[in-house]
């Protein structure tokens, strides 16, 4: 199946006469017909529903869709991206473990490893991922289990060496987890290149309407966690009559801990509803990737050429020292770009920066939402109203409207094939420039 039919039908097969979309199943609980059913559920979770703390039939339509995305043996949605990676590391790591990770990450998952795992016991050492294959070999200890990185880092934009870590991993028997946010399994397929699980924040564009955040773990199904460095796996769970996952659950065992065991005790799990929007977002996943790539790109290159510009970060460019490495990965095309503006753009955009990111990495965002962007634009020009020079204000507004002129970049190439007309983008645009406080700037 191509991707784009497994987008839109993977996970829910209706048969004759039941509803085409997939249905909102909002119920806390199920009905057995005997105490018998109920054991019989308690002794093998995969068999049947539970409860919904940890199970419910919409969240796992949309957990089989995107298991067939990444080709997985299986997944499990979570209420964040962030719970994603805690998740997936507390499934293999207990106090007095530690594991490894790519510097160029997430500043929410930095935050995440070097700050709350280490209150819990678990040790991050973070590498420069373009450290040679030796120097990352050096950072393991005895006590290492798991190693971490994003394929596209947030907001590096680095490009992460799928296979050169997934060996190193492999090598010092532990699973490599990948955050595969950014590219989205329409643009890469992490398993392909070695990576054993998979993490996604599905609050980017997975979701792609800014209307649900979300995130999901899948399992590649392929890591052996029988090596004898996972007892946690080998061993009977108390917590569970005495499962050993790795005997009961085979090649499926880490998916099922995840469920039976992490999100029983955490219940961060979605809502039907929740799961609802974000299988909205995944109808239409490819054609929206293939749209945000080319809009990143031509913004690319507009930055490029302007001199207020001190770099631009965009890895689909030929001159970006990832070019290569993105090529290796089957990615010829990137939906996000980062840059830096000159200093005097900085002292403005401080704040709004924040909003420009999410154009980029959810502009979706910014078009159905322009009133939250303007009100952003209102807030940060009032709380910088005293702190700016005459002098300063003049950089400043020529940068913003540097600025102003890339969003109507964004706008116009998004309404191309969307319901935004280019009228639409001007009155947007025009709309945003009504709302700078007359007086404010000192134009020379
Ligand atoms: C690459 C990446 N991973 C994880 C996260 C965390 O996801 P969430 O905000 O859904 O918790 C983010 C959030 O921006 C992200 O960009």
């Amino acid at each position: 199946m191509k991707i784009e039919t497994k987008c839109l039908h993977s996970g829910y097969t209706p048969k004759n006469t039941e509803p085409r979309v997939v249905p909102i199943v909002q119920s806390t609980t199920y009905v057995y017909d005997s105490t018998d059913d109920v054991a019989a559920v308690f002794d093998d979770p995969t068999k049947s529903l539970i409860y919904s703390r940890f199970e419910n039939p919409t969240v796992m339509a949309v957990e089989e869709k995107i298991n067939a995305l990444e080709g997985g043996i299986g997944a499990m949605c979570t209420s964040s991206g962030q719970a994603a990676s805690l998740l997936s590391l507390l499934n293999i790591l207990k106090a007095g473990d530690s594991f490894i990770s790519a510097a160029t990450i997430y500043g929410g998952t930095v935050n995440l490893f070097a700050y709350t795992l280490k209150k819990l016991g678990i040790e991050c050492i973070f590498v420069n991922a373009d450290a040679s294959e030796d120097e990352i070999r050096f950072a393991f200890k005895p006590n290492t289990k798991a190693v971490f990185g994003e394929t596209l880092a947030n907001p590096a934009l680095a490009v992460f060496d799928i296979e050169k870590f997934a060996k190193i991993a492999h090598e010092n028997g532990v699973p490599l987890i990948i955050d595969n946010t950014f590219p989205t399994p329409v643009l890469c397929r992490p398993f392909e290149y070695g990576a054993d699980i998979v993490i996604h924040s599905t609050t980017k564009y997975m979701d792609g309407h800014a209307v649900q955040g979300g995130g999901v773990i899948v399992d590649s199904g392929n890591f052996d966690w029988t090596n004898g460095k996972f007892p946690e796996f080998t061993e009977p769970d108390e917590s569970y009559h005495g499962t050993i996952y790795t005997k009961a659950y085979g090649k499926a065992a880490y998916i099922v801990k995840a469920r039976m065991q992490l999100m029983r005790d955490f219940g961060c799990y979605p809502s039907a509803q929740s799961a609802f929007y974000l299988n909205l977002g995944l109808e239409t996943l490819p054609i929206r990737m293939k749209q945000y790539c080319e809009n990143a790109k031509i913004v690319s290159e507009f930055l490029e050429a302007n001199d207020k510009v001190e770099s631009v970060n965009y890895p689909g460019l030929a001159s970006d020292k990832y070019h290569d490495l993105l090529l290796s990965i089957s990615l010829t095309a990137v939906p996000v770009l980062s840059h830096l503006l000159s200093r005097a753009a900085r002292t403005l955009l401080s704040s709004l920066w924040i909003h420009l990111n999410l154009l980029q990495t959810r502009y979706t965002l910014l078009i159905y939402a322009p009133a939250y962007f303007i009100r952003q634009v209102q807030h940060t020009v009032s709380s910088q109203k005293s702190s700016l020079l005459p002098a300063e204000s003049a950089a400043v507004l020529s940068d913003f409207l540097l600025v102003l002129k890339m969003l109507k970049i964004y706008l116009t190439t998004s309404s191309r094939d969307s319901q935004l007309s280019t009228d639409n983008t001007s009155l947007i645009v025009k709309k945003v420039l009504s709302v700078i406080p007359k007086g404010l700037f000192y134009i020379q």
